[in-house]
């Protein structure tokens, strides 16, 4: 693994080898990254080692290839672990995603609440952590309620200090709006629902390439996460509960691996972490999620947040200078996400013209249609930065749509 002493985008960019592609003839910007960010060759290589010398079953086989597997994605789980700092390594299951995790928490809290329940969701969050809920709520009698925001994409703390309750079992939030880059006060937030003795989730699919999130410290029951928005591959990421709460849930899916004993009269659960990973898993996939953690935690995440800090500043300030921008989500502390939109323009035809400069940014609702309702518009255009963007890069996109916005006034 490198050692980056000092953070230095040029040596960085090194690494993503699509970096050097070009796109409808200009070379690629490529400002999607809350989306998905970039693959570095180092895991790449990892991928192509897995299934050129590794590839097998794990936790099943006595060959010698199956053990290798087995080996490289429990370290991979213990790598994920330690990031995290979960207090133990089983408290770590791995999914397919974010959405994979939320919905298994929702499944497991079916048979946890009912009718004069009550479980609230914040105005800023992804329809992966809406619709479980609601569909929970639906099956269980209980009641959802919403942390209202304000006009700047800020969650009003003291609505909800009002919302809760003793009524209230559980509170989802995430740590970072993936539509306006908001980052929410979630220990403030854990600490008091953890007063009327509320159980939190938090969705870091958005924090997690840009902060390393301490689980413990936070004291938060359950934290989720995707690897393929830190640099890892799509299909696997992570659920964090604490054990006490994984041992309390039901088995989401059953199948193999996740079972003690199988009669046809009674079946037995395996422990934690195997109760909740029926199946063959993304094998592949964790082992490269593990090396994903070491490669962005080689390039340090304080260096990160400064670097995109920078970026952030660098472009708000740049692109606040175009007449008829106007910048959704203006939170006093927030990530390098900007959305934004000109007046009179719809965003998708911004969104068109960028990628016919080789600009990629994402256009729409982006997955929170209720933030589009608040701010009463149908959608934005969201160029999200990561750590291998440069300024050269943001300079490209405000020239691109000052080009675009000239094209279609
Ligand atoms: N949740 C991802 C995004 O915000 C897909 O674009």
């Amino acid at each position: 693994m490198l050692n980056y002493n000092k953070f230095d985008v040029d040596k960085i960019r090194e690494d993503f080898p699509i970096l050097n592609r070009e796109v409808n003839g200009k070379p690629l910007i490529y400002f999607d990254n809350a989306a998905t960010s970039q693959t570095p060759k180092q895991v790449i290589d990892v991928i192509v080692d897995y299934y050129s010398n590794y590839n097998a079953n794990i936790h099943r086989g006595v060959h010698t290839l199956s053990q290798e597997a087995t080996d490289l994605y429990e370290q991979a789980r213990l790598k994920i672990q330690k990031h995290f700092n979960a207090k133990f390594n089983h408290e770590i299951i791995l999914t397919s995603g974010t959405t994979h995790s939320i919905n298994l928490i929702a499944n497991g809290f079916s048979t946890l609440l009912g009718e004069k329940d009550e479980v609230l969701v914040s105005a800023l969050e992804h329809h992966s952590n809406i619709v479980p809920w609601q569909m929970l709520c639906e099956r269980t009698g209980a009641t959802l309620k919403v942390i209202p925001m304000n006009e700047n994409g800020e969650l009003i703390m003291s609505a909800y200090e009002a919302l809760l309750s003793e009524h209230t079992k559980l509170v989802f939030v995430n740590h970072i709006s993936n539509a306006l880059g908001t980052i929410n006060p979630i220990a403030e937030m854990i600490k008091k629902a953890h007063q009327v003795g509320a159980a939190v989730l938090i969705d870091g699919a958005q924090s997690c390439p840009h902060v390393q999130p301490d689980v413990q410290a936070l004291d938060v029951d359950f934290y989720v996460a995707s690897a393929h928005k830190m640099c890892g591959p799509t299909g696997i990421g992570l659920l964090y509960g604490k054990e006490e709460w994984l041992n309390k849930l039901p088995p989401y899916q059953g199948g193999g691996e996740m079972i003690d004993e199988v009669t046809f009269e009674k079946t037995t659960y395996a422990g934690l972490p195997h109760k909740f990973e029926a199946g063959t898993p993304n094998i592949c996939g964790g082992i490269a999620f593990g090396t994903a953690v070491d490669y962005m935690t080689a390039i340090g995440f304080d260096a990160i947040a400064t670097y995109e800090h920078e970026l952030l500043e660098y472009a708000t300030d740049k692109l606040l200078q175009i007449e008829g921008l106007k910048i959704y989500g203006t939170a006093k502390e927030k990530t390098s996400v900007i959305s934004f939109n000109i007046e009179g323009i719809h965003p998708y035809d911004i969104g068109t013209i960028l990628d016919k400069m080789g600009i990629a940014v994402r256009t729409g609702h982006h997955c929170a249609q209720p933030i589009m309702d608040f701010y009463k518009i149908p959608g934005t255009i969201r160029a999200s930065f990561a750590f291998y963007n440069t300024k050269a890069e943001i300079d490209a996109l405000v020239e691109g749509v000052k080009k675009a916005k000239m094209m279609l006034l």
